[in-house]
C-alpha cells in the first residue's frame, strides 16, 4: 500500500516509516525539517521537503495518489503555542486542512492523526479512557483537538476513513532532549552529563509513558483497523517522577542528586490512560516495558554520547 507520512523526519514519524518500509510499504515522506533530521530520513522512502501549508501539497498528491496518510507533523511544543498561540494554529489547525483537502481531491482513502493526551486537560478521573470529556489547557490542546473534529466533517461529508490515536508520554530513540521533548530523554541528557535532575513539586506527579515502537505499531494497526474511532495509545501503567529517576539511576549505575524545586502553576498531578479500547478494536498491545524501553534508549544515547566525545 502507498503510505504518505508527515512528520517522517521527526521522532515518532520515522520509526512510523521505517515500520512500514519493513513490511512492505510503499512509503512518501512529507517533511519542513523545522525538527526532523536527516539522519531520520530513511533513503528507501520518497522523501519531499515541504511545509504542509505549502499550496504546492497539492501536487505531491496529485503526482504520489497515496492511498493512506499517516499525520504526524506539527508544531509540539507546549510553550510555543502559549507564546505564539497564532502560529501554533496555523501549523496545526490550518496545516491538517491544507493536507485533507489534497488527500480527498487525490483518492486517499484513509487519514491517520497522531492527537494527544493534551486535548484532555486537567483528567477529572484516571485511567482516562477515550469518553472522557475534552478540555484542553493549551493552544496546543486545542490546535491538536480542532483537527480531529475536521475529520469527523471529512468523514462525513466525504466518506474518508480516518483513525484518532491520542498518544500518552511517547519516549525513546531518536526523541530530541535539546527541545522541550519529554522528559525521559531530558533525564538521560542530565545522566550523561552527570548533573542533577530538576523536579517540579515533590515528584510524585504521574505519567503514562509509551515507547516510541508501540506508538509506531499503532499506527500500522490503523492502516487495517479502528475506522472512523478515537484510541488512547499508552500503556495503562503510570510512573511517578521519583521511580523514573530511580530505573534511570539503577540503568546507568550512577547516583545523581535530585533537586526539587517549587511546582510550577498549571502542571497536571496525574494523568494516565486506560488502553483497552485499542487492545479490543485496534488489536494492538504495548509490547515493551517502561524498564525495557528505558535501556534501550539509554544505551542509544550513551553511544551517540561516547562517539561526539571521540
Ligand atoms: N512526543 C510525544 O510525546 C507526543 C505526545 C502526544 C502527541 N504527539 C504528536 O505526535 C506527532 C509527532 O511528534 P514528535 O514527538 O515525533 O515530534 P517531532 O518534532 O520529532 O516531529 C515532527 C515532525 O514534523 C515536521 N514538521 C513540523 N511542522 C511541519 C510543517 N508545517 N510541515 C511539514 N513538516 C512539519 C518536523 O520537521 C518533524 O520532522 C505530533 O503530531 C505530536 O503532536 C507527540
Amino acid at each position: 500500500m502507498k503510505v504518505l507520512v508527515t512528520g517522517g523526519a521527526g521522532f515518532i514519524g520515522s520509526h512510523i516509516v521505517d515500520q512500514l518500509l519493513e513490511k512492505g510499504h510503499e512509503v512518501v515522506i512529507i517533511d519542513n525539517m523545522s525538527s526532523g533530521k536527516e539522519t531520520n530520513l530513511n533513503p528507501k522512502a520518497a522523501f519531499y521537503r515541504i511545509d504542509m501549508e505549502d499550496a504546492k501539497i497539492q501536487e505531491v498528491f496529485q503526482r504520489e495518489k497515496p492511498k493512506t496518510v499517516i499525520h504526524q507533523a506539527a508544531q509540539t511544543v507546549v510553550q510555543t503555542s502559549v507564546r505564539q498561540p497564532v502560529y501554533d494554529a496555523h501549523m496545526n489547525i490550518l496545516g491538517t486542512i491544507n493536507l485533507l483537502e489534497a488527500a480527498r481531491l487525490y483518492g486517499t482513502k484513509k487519514f491517520v492523526y497522531a492527537s494527544s493526551a493534551a486535548v484532555y486537560g486537567d483528567p477529572q478521573y484516571v485511567p482516562i479512557d477515550e469518553r472522557h470529556p475534552v478540555g484542553p489547557l493549551s493552544g496546543y490542546g486545542i490546535s491538536k483537538y480542532t483537527p480531529e473534529q475536521y475529520l469527523r466533517v471529512y468523514q462525513q461529508m466525504y466518506g474518508m476513513e480516518f483513525t484518532i490515536l491520542r498518544y500518552a508520554n511517547v519516549y525513546g530513540i531518536r526523541q530530541d532532549p535539546q527541545g522541550e521533548g519529554g522528559v525521559i530523554s531530558i533525564f538521560i541528557d542530565k545522566v550523561l552529563a552527570e548533573s542533577p535532575f530538576t523536579i517540579f513539586g515533590n515528584g510524585e506527579q504521574t505519567r503514562d509513558y509509551i515507547y516510541v515502537e508501540d506508538v509506531a505499531k499503532a499506527n500500522l494497526a490503523a492502516l487495517k483497523a479502528g475506522n472512523n474511532e478515537v484510541f488512547n495509545i499508552g500503556t495503562g501503567v503510570h510512573t511517578t517522577l521519583n521511580q523514573l529517576v530511580e530505573k534511570l539511576q539503577q540503568i546507568s549505575g550512577k547516583a545523581l542528586e535530585t533537586i526539587y524545586e517549587k511546582e510550577r502553576l498549571g502542571d497536571i498531578k496525574h494523568s494516565y490512560f486506560t488502553v483497552n479500547k485499542a487492545k479490543n478494536n485496534l488489536h494492538w498491545t504495548p509490547e515493551v516495558s517502561l524498564d525495557e524501553g528505558l535501556r534501550k534508549t539509554y544505551q542509544y544515547y550513551s553511544l551517540q554520547n561516547s562517539t561526539k566525545i571521540l
